[in-house]
């Protein structure tokens, strides 16, 4: 079938190149020029694994165009995907200024029976509002057509896109109308075939399980880190604990992993329009503020665990940093723990000299021009004669260390780490002091 997507963001990009993948004519649509020449010569914007092959595979059997041409995208498919961004506002709430400018484009140029899909993470309510926007575009023009719009949220991970949009969990998908199930039931066909996975619903509760999934697994992560501070306090290894409720399945290992807070684009955001969301209804989500408050605590600690290290006094001290993305295997900043930690090392005088395997480029984008901050091209370098390692994000590759080397290379044999990657009786008995998150007398 055939099917246009608006935005080649993260989002709209695996979309349509998983779809174009299953058999699907897909087109994308984007209005910024560059982005879209670049897309045409195979040119991935971001860093996510087996995307590039993907994109450039499908284009080449014709399966996947790029446009900016909002005309021909709306002509296009009869499914209509929106996959733009919804940035947050000042107030934390989504920003659907794209999302509804899409909508009166498809307005504008639809001629024919359409399908709008939501796919960006948007507020519950905005189905609604794109319907309005686009039935008010259409009384501009004076003309009637049917169409609707529906739910279809996504639940790709970073760094595991492509594989959670081939074999994820459920396929969510919000509407009433019959012809809309029919015709996302085809377009999922491909990706559907081992078991059902397709859950329709009404699109409210669509657009709420999106949040609810994002909210319940940053909830479980702040919960984890709760407990991994008083396990500190207390002198309670949280490792152990982890193991032990882990074990009960009701409760699980998946996502109980504590560390120094969650970033990325997602959790924090969602959190807080869900929040902001329940606000306006007058309902206080005291929970959801409670998740978000222990997390921005939680990125404080590398620093405060450092300053202790120190006695208060980092003023001129180098500290090596291992890990910049968010997570691994990405190269997105965006709310990393490593810029908390950064930018309250250069508030106390201290230097950073920092290696991520993949997010060099972004974070001399975002803080190339800073004069106490040093890109290394390999983690080792980053280490010899700093005062301090900092990990601050759980890369496979630093896993393996030879402490008593590390010992040897750092002028004082502190570590940090914010992920707890390491056996602490391995490293303290090649005579380094280790600091990691809820391991007892590790402070
Ligand atoms: C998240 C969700 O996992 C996806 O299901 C969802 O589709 C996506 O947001 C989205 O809304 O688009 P993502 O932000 O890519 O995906 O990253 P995650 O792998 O979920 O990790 C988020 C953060 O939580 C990371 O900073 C990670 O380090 C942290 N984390 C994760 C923990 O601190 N502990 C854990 O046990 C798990």
């Amino acid at each position: 079938m055939r099917i246009t997507i608006f935005g080649t963001g993260y989002v709209g990009l695996v979309t349509g190149a998983c779809l174009a993948d299953a058999g699907h004519e897909v087109m994308c649509m984007d209005i910024d020029e560059h982005k879209v020449a670049r897309l045409k010569r195979g040119e991935i914007p971001i860093y996510e694994p087996g995307l590039e092959a993907l994109v450039t595979e499908n284009v080449t059997h014709g399966r996947l165009t790029f446009t900016t041409g909002a005309r021909e995208a709306v002509a296009f498919g009869t499914l209509q995907f929106i996959a733009v961004g919804t940035p947050p506002d000042e107030d934390g709430s989504a920003d659907l200024q794209y999302v509804l400018a899409v909508a009166r484009s498809i307005g504008e140029h639809m001629d024919a029976y359409k399908v709008v899909v939501d796919k960006s993470t948007v507020p519950v309510g905005t189905a609604d509002r794109v319907h309005e926007a686009i039935a008010e575009t259409l009384a501009g023009r004076g003309v009637e057509l049917p169409f609707d719009v529906c739910s279809n949220p996504e639940f790709l991970k970073e760094g595991a896109a492509i594989e959670d949009f081939t074999h994820g969990a459920r396929i969510v998908v919000g509407t009433d109308a019959e012809r809309v199930k029919t015709l996302m039931r085809e377009c999922y066909a491909p990706y559907n075939r081992r078991a059902e996975k397709l859950m329709f619903m009404d699109v409210r509760s669509a657009e709420l399980t999106k949040y609810a999934a994002n909210a319940m697994l940053a909830t479980k992560i702040s919960f984890m880190n709760e407990i991994a501070n008083l396990a500190e306090r207390l002198g309670a290894d949280v490792e152990n604990v982890r193991r032990g409720i882990g074990s009960d399945p009701r409760i699980g290992y998946h996502f109980i992993y504590p560390g120094c807070g969650y970033g990325g684009s997602c959790f924090p955001k969602d959190v807080q329009a869900l929040s902001r969301t329940a606000a306006q209804i007058g309902y206080p989500a005291q929970l959801l503020d409670a998740v978000e408050a222990v997390n921005e605590r939680q990125k404080a600690t590398l620093f405060a665990k450092l300053k202790q290290a120190f006695d208060g006094d980092l003023a001129g001290k180098v500290v090596a940093i291992w890990g910049l993305a968010f997570k691994p295997n990405t190269d997105d900043m965006r709310e990393a723990p490593s810029r908390a930690l950064m930018e309250a090392l250069w508030a106390a005088g201290a230097r950073v000299r920092a290696f991520d395997p993949e997010a060099m480029e972004e974070c001399a984008r975002l803080y190339g021009e800073h004069d106490d901050l040093t890109l290394v091209d390999a983690r080792d370098e980053a280490v010899v004669g700093a005062d301090a390692l900092v990990i601050c994000t759980e890369w496979k590759s630093f896993r393996t260390v030879d402490f008593a080397q590390l010992k040897q290379e750092l002028a004082t044999p502190v570590i940090v780490d914010g992920r707890n990657l390491f056996d602490p009786a391995a490293v303290r008995d090649a005579g380094l002091l280790y600091f990691a998150v809820g391991r007892g007398d590790s402070l």
